[in-house]
């Protein structure tokens, strides 16, 4: 497996001239970003506090009930849930007997990024949780009944590193009911696809942290760094999603850059670029806008589905949950109590616009609100248990907070209760 964030000063020549920094700057520059990215959360809250989070939801909620609603007629329904139920709204219950779904030495296709346990992980408690809704039990996984529903079809995951670890957890998740030899995962630079070659089904995981094009796209490479995302460009990569008929998109961190997002009229190839900086919110509504238009073109609603994954949380910063100043994710093996947690404000503007985006839509899209469901769950990140891609130094070695991940999520792990909320949307939507 390769990394899936690196820094490369070279892959941009024109950015670096214009910059006119030195490729040591940058890259220290670049460095510098990515871990702000990863573990600063200051950075992404510089924008919109004030919410009225609740009015917004609530009219949300009405929306996807009413859409839901008209339909058994849903594609792929096979039932419903008890009336008027939230399965985002719940708790986390300790279950030993049918957690998790499956031993990290049994999936051979989660990259090393996640297999904490191989990592050095010393605790397992984060894998013994189940979500229970309030108002309702959710069914459980059925991986044959996936698997049959996905004969001779293509569901696909769209986005970036956490939309991957979803993409993984439901091929861990399917994977053992298919024998050896009759699956395989492979990967075409941005697009990994694994195949259940005796239903004729892929699973697919596309490369595009933005939805749209970037300067960020290389799915090895990425630039982390003064990001720019073009306008009107979702075709560029939306010509590989067409003939999917369960899609399942994700966008937010590439976008919380904590300054202006620059945002590319014309090419990328033009001479003289045409750039004009948006607020996060007015560029992250732009993105949410040309999913809705690409999804409103190419999907039938007769015959598919598609899905929407709302923010997942970042552990950055233990003040937020009353811990020490300067903790992180790091050494945390219990969940946060408080029901109400939320964490940081900037969370709250970005699902306020897609509330109004989605509010608005005639489109038929679920949305899967894990943002509070999986800002409880400071237990369960990769902290420093994955693989390292450069060497630590003794700095960071003594201070392994410095180097936490707070941002990925161990598989198995949380990740696999979102595609048990996804099977009970698509099945019991
Ligand atoms: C997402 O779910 C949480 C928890 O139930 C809720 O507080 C929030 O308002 C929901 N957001 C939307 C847009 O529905
Ligand atoms: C899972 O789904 C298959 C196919 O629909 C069905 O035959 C089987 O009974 C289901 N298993 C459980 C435990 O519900
Ligand atoms: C396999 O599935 C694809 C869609 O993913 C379909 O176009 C093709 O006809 C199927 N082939 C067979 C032999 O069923
Ligand atoms: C980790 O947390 C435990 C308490 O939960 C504490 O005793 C220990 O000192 C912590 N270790 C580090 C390295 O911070």
């Amino acid at each position: 497996m390769k990394p899936l964030i690196a820094i490369s000063p070279s892959s941009s020549p024109s950015v670096l001239r214009k910059s006119r920094l030195s490729p040591y700057i940058f890259t220290l520059l670049a460095f510098t970003l990515f871990v702000a990215v990863l573990y600063g959360e200051d950075f992404m809250c510089m924008f919109d506090r004030e919410l009225q989070l609740s009015s917004v939801s609530t009219w949300l909620l009405s929306t996807t009930e009413r859409k839901s609603g008209e339909a058994g007629s849903l594609p792929f329904a096979i039932g419903t849930l008890e009336e008027g139920c939230d399965i985002f709204r719940g708790r986390w219950v300790r279950d030993e007997s049918t957690r998790p779904h499956y031993e990290e030495s049994d999936c051979p296709y989660i990259q090393p990024q996640l297999t904490c346990q191989a990592q050095g992980r010393p605790d397992k408690k984060y894998q013994f949780w189940r979500w229970q809704p309030h108002g309702c039990n959710l069914p459980s996984f059925n991986a044959t009944l996936m698997l049959e529903t996905l004969r001779g079809k293509r569901m696909m995951f769209v986005g970036d590193s956490l939309n991957r670890g979803q993409f993984v957890s439901m091929v861990c998740l399917l994977q053992s009911a298919i024998p050896e030899g009759a699956k395989s995962m492979e990967t075409f630079g941005s697009l990994t696809v694994f195949t259940a070659k005796d239903y004729n089904a892929t699973i697919e995981f596309y490369w595009a942290p933005f939805l749209l094009e970037s300067n960020s796209d290389d799915a090895i490479v990425h630039r982390i760094s003064d990001r720019i995302v073009r306008k009107g460009s979702i075709n560029k990569h939306g010509k590989h999603w067409k003939g999917t008929d369960i899609m399942v998109f994700n966008t937010y961190l590439w976008w919380m850059t904590g300054l202006k997002m620059k945002v590319l009229k014309g090419s990328f190839d033009d001479e003289a670029k045409d750039v004009v900086e948006l607020s996060t919110e007015d560029a992250y509504r732009m993105g949410m806008k040309s999913m809705l238009r690409w999804a409103q073109r190419n999907m039938d609603p007769s015959k598919t589905r598609v899905f929407f994954v709302s923010m997942s949380p970042t552990h950055g910063k233990s003040i937020d949950w009353g811990g020490e100043p300067g903790g992180n994710c790091y050494n945390e093996t219990a969940m946060i109590e408080d029901p109400n947690y939320w964490g940081s404000d900037c969370r709250k503007s970005v699902m306020r616009v897609i509330g109004e985006v989605f509010g608005k839509t005639k489109v038929p899209i679920t949305l899967l609100n894990i943002t509070q469901l999986s800002s409880y769950r400071k237990d369960a990140h990769t902290s420093i248990y994955k693989k390292q891609w450069s060497k630590l130094t003794a700095e960071q070695l003594a201070n392994p907070a410095s180097y936490a991940d707070c941002v990925h999520w161990c598989l198995p792990g949380l990740q696999d209760t979102w595609n048990e909320l996804l099977f009970t949307k698509l099945f019991y939507p």
